[in-house]
């Protein structure tokens, strides 16, 4: 029997890194929720003393994640691994990550630190950490260039102090994989309690090699590896989680063990997560890519008509590509929509929520024919966020635009309970629409980002607006969905409003 491979999602913590992908806790909560659905065994959650609003978030998926196990980051520091410890309380199941650099360089110029006190320092913090759970990780930080024996000391140190995983980061993503391979080979031989803990690896992908050096290190004896949704994170990211997986299980003649994750979540997570965070998704990215399954050329679609092998190493339903169901129309009703959304695997947890996603579906309807999932699932977006008692909301806009005039916009918008409106000209509709937004707002956030994506196909389709604004060091991430994109936009903008006004959020994750 094949040896199980552990799935550790880190898109909430180390994703989130990425710059501008700061997500609020109920984006995270949503996120976290579809992880759970994948099986996922482990989700990294955030890191709790960064911030409040981190700390409220990771929170937010200990309290209702019950699948998996959440997992909270903490330097190797006793306020660290406390603040990491209290917002895990109400996990079912709950893990603290603890790092510190080990490789010369870090210990030297960052820490400051001599490789004997790093050794202290990392034994205390398993200690502390196991005071909470007594399922404590481990990370050498920058283990990639790290000394091979000062690595053999203070892992084995930490596995007497009570770390039951040990994770090997490619902090930088200097590595190649075979090198890689050697060092889990060489740390699982020479460490003598190696076999008291599970040995994980975390690469970055600074190099494009951060799936091939996961592989390699999975194929030396790593049974856990460490990614993130459309291999999010800290500069060029981290291994793909939809890669690492289809790869061990598509090649179960090469890989002595296998996940038990439900592959046919990938797609729609995958999707979230760009949603969200406004990274889309490359068309040729493997697995997830709009044009993973498509082919071009008659020569392939010939073969794959005759026989589907011929071109394809896997399923695309298997990956959850469904076939677009049509799913609902004009005359459907309220249990049929929920018991759609149902099947998707999302539940609301007011019957008011309900009826406001069943209002906005028949407004759908009234719009376009055909409904497909990938229009619930935006539709479901708008209604989680129309649930919040927004400060601003969109209550009309008309926009000119005419071959030879200066697009004009007019918007009425209600303000903390007040109607007010304001007219602006612009380079395009959307422009002229922001700038009229701006005229009542006035918030002086910079726009970072903006980017529309059709949802279905067709020229009925949703257009799907992401927003990103900076101001003080915050930014801010907003989706909004219609089938008029200026409408789309002024929503998105609008929702990326709402979210720099609330008090808490997020600076930037790191500290
Ligand atoms: O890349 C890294 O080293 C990390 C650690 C915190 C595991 O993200
Ligand atoms: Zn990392």
């Amino acid at each position: 029997m094949s040896d199980k491979l552990i799935i550790f999602d880190t898109t909430l913590r180390d994703g989130e890194q990425s710059p501008g992908a700061s997500m609020t806790r109920e984006e995270k909560v949503r996120i976290a929720k579809i992880l759970e659905r994948m099986k996922v065994d482990i989700i990294e959650a955030g890191f709790p003393v960064a911030s409040h609003g981190d700390f409220d978030a990771v929170k937010a998926v200990a309290d209702c994640i019950t699948e998996s196990t959440v997992c909270a980051l903490a330097r190797a520091l006793d306020k660290d691994i406390d603040r990491a410890g209290e917002a895990l309380r109400g996990a079912n199941s709950s893990r603290i990550h603890t790092f510190i650099a080990t490789s010369p360089i870090h210990m030297e110029k960052k820490l400051r630190m001599t490789p004997d006190q790093v050794v202290d320092q990392a034994v205390a913090a398993v200690k502390r950490a196991r005071r909470y759970t007594d399922n404590v990780e481990f990370s050498p930080e920058d283990a990639g260039r790290s000394e091979l024996d000062y690595l053999c000391r203070i892992i084995e140190a930490v596995i007497d102090a009570g770390a039951t995983t040990i994770n090997i980061p490619d902090t930088v993503g200097y590595n190649i994989p075979y090198q890689f391979g050697q060092l889990l080979h060489d740390l699982l031989e020479r460490i003598p309690n190696s076999d008291k803990a599970i040995f994980s690896v975390h690469c970055h992908n600074d190099l494009g090699l951060a799936v091939a050096n996961s592989l390699s290190a999975v194929l030396n004896g790593a049974r856990q590896v460490e990614c993130t949704i459309n291999g999010l994170g800290e500069r060029a990211g981290n291994a793909s989680l939809e890669e690492v997986v289809m790869a061990v299980r598509t090649r179960q003649d090469v890989f002595p063990c296998d996940t038990t994750l439900d592959t046919t979540q990938i797609v729609p997570a995958s999707r979230l997560v760009a949603g969200i965070t406004g990274f889309p998704v490359q068309p040729n990215k493997a697995i997830v890519g709009a044009n993973a399954f498509a082919h071009e050329s008659g020569i392939h679609q010939d073969g794959v008509l005759k026989h589907r092998e011929t071109y394809e190493i896997m399923i695309a339903e298997d990956v959850g590509w469904s076939a677009q169901h049509i799913i609902l129309g004009k005359h459907s009703g309220r249990s049929a929509l929920k018991s759609r959304l149902k099947d998707l695997g999302i539940e609301f947890d007011s019957e008011e929520s309900l009826n406001q996603a069943f209002a906005r579906f028949k407004d759908l309807a009234d719009k376009k024919h055909e409904i497909f999932d990938d229009d619930l699932q935006a539709l479901v977006s708008q209604t989680t966020s129309a649930d919040r008692d927004d400060y601003i909301k969109l209550i009309s806009i008309k926009v000119c635009s005419e071959t030879g005039e200066i697009p004009n916009a007019s918007i009425t918008l209600s303000v903390n309970d007040q109607e007010q409106s304001a007219s602006a000209e612009g380079g395009g509709p959307v422009d002229a629409s922001f700038k009229a937004i701006e005229k009542i707002i006035k918030s002086d956030a910079k726009l970072i980002l903006y980017s529309v994506n059709n949802i279905t196909s067709g020229t009925d389709a949703q257009g799907d607006v992401t927003v990103r604004l900076e101001k003080s060091d915050r930014i801010v991430n907003a989706q909004g969905a219609d089938t008029d994109i200026v409408i789309a936009s002024a929503k998105s903008y609008i929702n990326a409003l709402n979210k720099l006004i609330q008090p808490d959020e997020r600076a930037h994750p790191q500290l």
